[in-house]
Parts: structure tokens; C-alpha cells; sequence
């Protein structure tokens, strides 16, 4: 619940925005960030079709009421790849959602913490400023990166943060508190590249872009959304090398409970069958080496390589996941196997180094098995869980740039504020 003092912590996702007061466990409200635009109906080369649209679900509250089924409007989705497309359309998005979520009173004019991508630009940086200060008038700003608020959600200040949203992958080693920005890679495959090669496997399978029907298939196309939904439900990332009857109890509980339930009933009663080989193959793009490329794992361990020797040892203590993707059954499984085999040829850095020191042994963050209380599930959100924390702590306020600070000196002062 909201107090007087608290402030407002929202995270615009490629995928979906989460927005709440600081100090509380969860956000208050997640939406899609999409916004709706009205489009002519003739206007058909530029009105994407259901099966085009990009993904979203979460608040669902949010995008029925914006989402009317009359063909005659065009989604647009502002941030995409965990970078803004279009202001405009940010600035719509984010009437919309103070509007609907804290209504115009004096809770919508509070101190506003926003996170920001990993690679998020200066120039970027400042449109956002203008943004929040101008267009929604907020008193004070903070901007804080994902990697290091996803931290802070796990209890910790250094350690490489691996997240994997909708729209954009990143390994961003943290020391301290703060990105280590010359170490930071982002990986071009998450949570949508997912959906979309199911969708394709669907396509492949059922003859339509779905397969909706009794069950041997349909030409009905399903939209991403409904793809989307079928992948939370039912995909799944087998260990490394692939499947096999180890396979099966590697990927846990969780995961074989998914794979034997190879049915999805659509909202009009049809089922949709899903393969095995469907189930997991999708979460392949994010572990695929592609154009010399490598996948989520090699990007890790090449930000731990860019780091002195020292930051290498709390890294190598602390891979943090976050992100929804990386709540895919048997990602953790997976990633820290792959992580092991990119860094010191599989010993995951604890056999001895040329000094004779035997180094930190890796340690994934959840474990696999051994569950981390609080963190385990709460890492869907943990970007938003981590500006909750940082916005309630008495030392906030040296991360915030007041209006008239930004009226006087522009968005240099947050340059200078920004974690
Ligand atoms: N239980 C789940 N199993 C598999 N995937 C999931 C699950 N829950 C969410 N996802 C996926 O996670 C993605 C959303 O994650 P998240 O909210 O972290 O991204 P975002 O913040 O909107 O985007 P980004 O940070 O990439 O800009 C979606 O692709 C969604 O389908
Ligand atoms: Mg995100």
C-alpha cells in the first residue's frame, strides 16, 4: 500500500509495464505496453493481422479494455527490445496506465523511479527525462538499470545479472551496486523469439499457424497471444545434449508435469496438441550460436571474461537470473550447464587458474534444486522487486533529480544520479 512518502517504481517492458509504490513486495498492476491506435479498416497493408501482433498478456484487465475486436485498430507496442521506439507513444502509454492504475489524484504526482535497459543510450536517457518531467509532470526522477535493481531483488550488490524478458537478453556484470557497463552484452533472442519459432512449429505441424481444432488440426491461425500463452504453459528447455529418459528427470517436476499434459484448450473449446519436440524446441533460439554469435551462456561468460580478475571471483559466486523467460522449466538447469561448458572448459571456473588459486566454484542463481526463498518465483519481476527496495531505502533520495534540478542543469544531473 501506498504511504506518504513512497514513490512510484515502474518498469516498461518490451512486453508488459509494471508499476507500483515503492516499499510494496509486487507491483500493483502489470499491462502490456501496447497502445491502440485507430486505423481505417481499408487500410489493410498496414494493420497487422492477429497472428503479426506481438506478444503480450500479463494484465489482462488492461489490454481487453484496449483491445477491441473490431479489426479497425493497430496495435503499437513503444518499446521493443527493451528500447523505446517512439516517445509519442511512450508518453501515450503511460497516460493511459497512471491514468487507469493510480488515477490522476496526488498518488499520480509522487517521485517516480524508472528503470531502464542495460543499454540504454544517454540520448535515450534524456528523451525519457523530458518525458516524465514534461509530459507527466512527475516532482523528482530516478533512473536505475534492471540489472542492478534484479540484484538488490536477490539480496545481493555484485554478481553478473542474466535477464531474459520478452523482447531482449542481456549479461551485465554488477559490482557494488553499479553496471559494469564496458562488460555489458545483450543477446538478441528472448521471450518473443520463443513464441514466434512455436508458432512456427505449430505452423509446421497442424498446417495452420496454430492447428486449432478437435485436435488433428485446423486452418484457424492462433494469434501470438494465445501462442504465447501455450509456451507458459507448455514449453519447456531440455538439459544440454538434448532429451533422453535423464532428460526427463533432469528438466523436474514442474517441467514432466507440463510434458505430460500435451493438450491446450483454446478459449472456444478446441484443443491444440503439442509434441514433445514442440515443447522443447523452441527455447532452443536462446542458447543458439548464431552469425559467430553465441547464445544467453556464451554472452555470460565472455562479460565475466571482460572483468578483472577480482570482480571474476564475486561474478562467478552470484549468476543472478531474471527476467520472465527464465521461468521456462529447466532454464536454470540448462543455463548453468552451458555457462559451465563456455567458462575454464566446463570446470565453471573452480579448477585451478595459472596462479595455482583455485577459484569460486559457479554458482547459478535460483539453484536448480536447492530453491532461494523469496527469489525463486519473484524473478518474473524482479527489475520492478529491486526499484521497490531501492526507492524505500532513506538513501533514495541521492538518486533523485527534483524538477527544478532538471530545469536548471537538464538531464546531465541524472547522468551523474543514475545507477
Ligand atoms: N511462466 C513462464 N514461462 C515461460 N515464459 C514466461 C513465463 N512467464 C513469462 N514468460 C515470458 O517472459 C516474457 C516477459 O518477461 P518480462 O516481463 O521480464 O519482459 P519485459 O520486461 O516485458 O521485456 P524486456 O525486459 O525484454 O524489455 C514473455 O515473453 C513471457 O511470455
Ligand atoms: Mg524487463
Amino acid at each position: 500500500m501506498e504511504d506518504e512518502g513512497c514513490s512510484i517504481v515502474l518498469d516498461v517492458g518490451s512486453g508488459s509495464t509494471k508499476i507500483g509504490y515503492s516499499g510494496d513486495d509486487l507491483p500493483l498492476s502489470v499491462l502490456p505496453s501496447v497502445i491502440v491506435s485507430a486505423a481505417p479498416v481499408s487500410d489493410s497493408r498496414d494493420t497487422p493481422s492477429r497472428a503479426q501482433r506481438p506478444e503480450c498478456r500479463e494484465c489482462y484487465r488492461g489490454y481487453d479494455s484496449l483491445h477491441p475486436e473490431d479489426h479497425a485498430t493497430r496495435d503499437i507496442w513503444p518499446v521493443q527490445k527493451g528500447q523505446c521506439q517512439s516517445t509519442a507513444d511512450l508518453e501515450t502509454l503511460l497516460h493511459n496506465v497512471f491514468r487507469t492504475e493510480l488515477g490522476s489524484g496526488a498518488e499520480a504526482q509522487r517521485p517516480v523511479l524508472l528503470t531502464e535497459s542495460p543499454s540504454t543510450t544517454r540520448a535515450r536517457r534524456a528523451e525519457a527525462a523530458e518525458l516524465l518531467f514534461e509530459g507527466l509532470k512527475a516532482p523528482a526522477l530516478s533512473m536505475c538499470n534492471t540489472a542492478s535493481l534484479s540484484l538488490f531483488a536477490a539480496g545481493r550488490t555484485r554478481g553478473l545479472v542474466v535477464e531474459c524478458g520478452a523482447g531482449a537478453a542481456h549479461a551485465v556484470p554488477v559490482f557494488e551496486g553499479y553496471a559494469l557497463a564496458h562488460a555489458a552484452l545483450r543477446v538478441d533472442a528472448a521471450g518473443r523469439d520463443v513464441t514466434l519459432r512455436l508458432a512456427q512449429l505449430l505452423q509446421q505441424q497442424h498446417g495452420s499457424s496454430g492447428g486449432s481444432g478437435s485436435g488433428s488440426g485446423g486452418s484457424a491461425p492462433l494469434s501470438l497471444d494465445v501462442v504465447r500463452a501455450i509456451k507458459e504453459r507448455m514449453c519447456h528447455v531440455l538439459p544440454r545434449g538434448g532429451g533422453g529418459a535423464a532428460a526427463e528427470e533432469d528438466i523436474g517436476a514442474a517441467a514432466a508435469a507440463a510434458a505430460a499434459d500435451m493438450k491446450y484448450e483454446l478459449p472456444d473449446g478446441s484443443i491444440v496438441r503439442i509434441s514433445g519436440e514442440c515443447a522443447a524446441e523452441p527455447a532452443e533460439v536462446l542458447f543458439e550460436n548464431k552469425h559467430g554469435r553465441g547464445g544467453l551462456a556464451s554472452a555470460a561468460a565472455a562479460a565475466i571474461a571482460m572483468c578483472d580478475e577480482q570482480v571474476r571471483t564475486d561474478l562467478r559466486g552470484a549468476v543472478v537470473l531474471s527476467g520472465g523467460t527464465t521461468m521456462l522449466p529447466g532454464f536454470c538447469e540448462r543455463f548453468a550447464q552451458e555457462l559451465e561448458a563456455a567458462i575454464d572448459g566446463g570446470s565453471g571456473g573452480a579448477a585451478p587458474a595459472a596462479d595455482g588459486l583455485v577459484r569460486r566454484p559457479l554458482t547459478v542463481v535460483p539453484h536448480a534444486r536447492a530453491r532461494e526463498p523469496g527469489y525463486t518465483a519473484q524473478r518474473k519481476y524482479a527489475a520492478w522487486i529491486g526499484g521497490s527496495i531501492v526507492a524505500s531505502l532513506s538513501t533514495f533520495r541521492l538518486l533523485q533529480v527534483s524538477r527544478q534540478e532538471y530545469e536548471d542543469a537538464g538531464a546531465g544531473a541524472l547522468h551523474r544520479r543514475c545507477l
